[in-house]
């Protein structure tokens, strides 16, 4: 599955939930493995390509039921998954090796803005953003994949089909900032919020894209705030 939207959408929160129903320890499992950025090396492609082939296979050699999370692919470089296409590939068969029970999750900010514009064109023209359907986002998640600069452009893994799935993460509004805010508020302070503290906080961390409906952040970033507004403000 590949994962696509703009920052504090919840992409990572979601990979989390993944990782929460399939493994005892979620996150903490052994069976966990997460590969950010700055673990795989920019520059050195062919080394990548290689050392990534081999811990996957490490991996499944001990459990074929393993979780491979890939997070801020549009930072790596293009081609540093061609050598696990095969791997992904749900009919390949290498010997001693089952791939086929391993999920493999991609995420990247690629094709969020143009998911964004999308939505505000299918708001605009009068349809509710909960009356939309994966259909609607899907495609442009995997061509803005595909075309912008990152882990996957030009990809083979896409040129293979071997993605199942292209999730669109839709970009957050006030009201579900908003909503951020009070679980944050609640779990971090410890008593109930009003608006005039949302209002405050949304004033002090968040900011709105051009088109002033979706936020540039997301949730992201928010209990920091939170927590600097309780301990200025008791
Ligand atoms: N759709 C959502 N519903 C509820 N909470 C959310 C949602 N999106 C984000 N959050 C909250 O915001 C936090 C940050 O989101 P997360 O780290 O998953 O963003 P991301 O999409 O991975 O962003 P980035 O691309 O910058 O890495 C989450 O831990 C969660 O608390
Ligand atoms: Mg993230």
């Amino acid at each position: 599955m590949s994962f696509h939207g703009t920052s504090g959408t919840g992409k990572n929160f979601v990979s989390d939930f993944v990782a929460q129903a399939l493994y005892q320890k979620g996150i903490e499992s052994n069976y966990v493995h997460k590969y950010t950025a700055d673990i795989i090396i920019f520059d050195e492609l062919v080394m990548n390509q290689f050392s990534l082939a081999a811990g996957i296979k490490k991996a499944i050699k001990d459990c074929p039921y393993s979780l491979f999370i890939f997070d801020e692919i549009e930072k790596l470089k293009p081609g540093v998954f061609d050598a696990i296409v095969n791997l992904l590939d749900h009919h390949s068969s290498l010997k001693g090796y089952d791939f086929s029970k391993a999920i493999f999750i991609f995420l990247s900010n690629s094709a969020g803005t143009e998911i964004a514009v999308k939505l505000k064109s299918i708001t605009d023209s009068g349809r509710f953003r909960d009356e939309t359907t994966l259909v609607d986002f899907e495609r442009i998640a995997e061509l803005g994949a595909y075309n912008v600069v990152g882990g996957l452009q030009d990809s083979k893994l896409i040129e293979s089909h071997v993605i199942d799935h292209f999730v669109p993460f839709l970009p957050l509004e006030q009201r579900h900032v908003e909503q951020c805010i009070k679980k944050e508020f609640n779990k971090i302070c410890h008593r109930s919020t009003s608006d005039k503290i949302i209002s405050d906080i949304m004033k002090a961390a968040v900011t709105f894209d051009e088109t002033h409906v979706y936020s540039n952040n997301g949730c992201k970033r928010l209990s920091k705030k939170v927590e600097a507004y309780c301990y200025m403000n008791t």
